[in-house]
């Protein structure tokens, strides 16, 4: 029986800043940023965003009225959760109208929760073929103004509905991984900023992804030439090149060239919206489907990672007429719809948020899925009808 995940849907906030105008702002030379790192514009998540709402407009968009009621696990993965108890996927139950006969819960690990989720689902469905599990990435991107990291910011969720039969792509259940207590990225509690030692950051996620690769390599006797596609968590574009570069001169030139092409085609939606933390690799399938020649029946090798750190090297294969369950239109146009704001307007929501006992004004909303108020430090959440 094949599993896999049969929708994918995709949100980011409305608004969002330059990043030419973000280095100006900054005194640093903008091909630092466009080039060096390889971003292009910045999602702005508003003071009534956070992961429970994008959790909901992304899973919102992969919901119907067929799939609502096969849902048996609901899984969210997030490092920006609004709660140390209770769930994202808790707070999902009512806003999603979904069924009671559900296990719903989060899980943690930095960028690599949505892959642990993904893992997980696969299991569920293949132990429980007639049961679909929702798994969504929903997390907000935030290293502070002025950090080295603030360009690698960004916010959205993508939502995947896994079940047996798949449209979009079939998991092989082929995979390696690997977890070590490393110091490279972390946000204690008391923080809504993330702690980085970014250039450590950079060598650790390159050490997994070779390490991992080896590793793949010899249990399953397969070459980079056995994969059309190799797709990456994407912190920033230019690192999951860092990554590919080091099969360079390893493998025959004209794959490696194929590799690359099909890469760039992987990270242009990641450099206009920026990280997505544990949605970024899921971000970088879905612009890989929509924007790249796509042939069916493609291998794909997807390498997750996820600070702290855990990583994991798995392989899929695109599904035939994946395309007819994948709204590209749709994707690409609530991109171009975006509000450009200002470095300083991003400095002010940056810097706002909803106080206890706060309500949220409908008309600043511009999403269907807000926090409506602070009451008695619970936050309550509302859908726009
Ligand atoms: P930095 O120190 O500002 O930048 O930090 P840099 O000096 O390393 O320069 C960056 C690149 O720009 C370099 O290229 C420069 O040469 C180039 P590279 O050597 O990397 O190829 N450059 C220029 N290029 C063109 N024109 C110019 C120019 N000037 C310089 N004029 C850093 C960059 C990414 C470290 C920082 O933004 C940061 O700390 N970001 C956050 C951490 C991060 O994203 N780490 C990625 C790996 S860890 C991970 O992926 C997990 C994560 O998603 C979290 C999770 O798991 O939850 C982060």
């Amino acid at each position: 029986m094949d599993v896999g995940i049969d929708r994918l849907g995709f949100y980011t906030p409305k608004k969002y800043i330059d990043i030419v105008e973000l280095a100006e702002a900054r005194d640093v030379d903008p091909n630092k940023f466009t080039i060096g790192i390889g971003q292009s514009k910045q999602a702005v998540p508003d003071v009534y965003q956070d992961a429970v709402t994008m959790a909901a407009e992304a899973a919102d968009k992969v919901l119907d009225d067929d799939n609502r009621n096969d849902i048996g696990l609901v899984i969210v993965g997030t490092e920006s959760s609004v709660d140390e108890s209770k769930a994202t996927s808790a707070f999902l139950m009512d806003l999603l109208d979904l069924p009671e006969d559900v296990r719903a819960f989060e899980i943690k690990e930095a960028c690599y929760g949505a892959t642990a989720g993904l893992q997980m689902a696969y299991n569920f469905v293949a132990m429980n073929p007639d049961k679909k599990a929702l798994v969504i990435a929903s997390d907000i991107a935030r290293y502070g103004i002025k950090t080295p990291g603030e360009v690698t910011q960004g916010a959205g969720a993508v939502s995947m509905i896994v079940s047996q039969n798949p449209h979009i792509l079939k998991l092989d259940n082929k995979s390696v991984y690997m977890s070590r207590n490393v110091g490279d990225f972390w946000r204690p509690t008391f923080s809504k900023t993330a702690f980085a030692r970014g250039k450590y950051s950079n060598e650790i996620y390159v050490e997994f992804f070779t390490t991992l690769w080896k590793r793949f390599q010899e249990k399953y006797d397969m070459t980079a030439e056995d994969f059309d596609t190799m797709l990456f968590h994407i912190p920033y574009t230019k690192m999951g090149m860092k990554a590919l570069r080091t099969l360079d001169g390893q493998i025959p030139a004209a794959h490696y060239d194929k590799l690359v092409e099909h890469y760039q085609k992987s990270i242009e939606f990641s450099r206009n919206v920026g990280n997505l933390y544990t949605g970024s690799l899921y971000l970088g399938l879905i612009s890989y489907l929509v924007n790249g020649n796509v042939q069916p029946d493609e291998k794909l090798m997807l390498f997750s990672y996820g600070s702290g750190a855990v990583g994991e090297i798995y392989s899929a294969e695109v599904v035939a007429g994946f395309d007819k369950y994948l709204d590209s239109e749709f994707i690409k146009e609530e991109l171009n719809n975006r509000q450009k704001i200002s470095v300083p307007d991003y400095e002010t929501i940056f810097s706002e948020e909803l106080e206890n006992a706060g309500i949220t004004k409908l008309e600043d909303v511009h999403d269907k899925f807000y926090l409506s108020e602070i009451k008695e430090s619970e936050r309550l959440y509302k859908k726009v009808n």
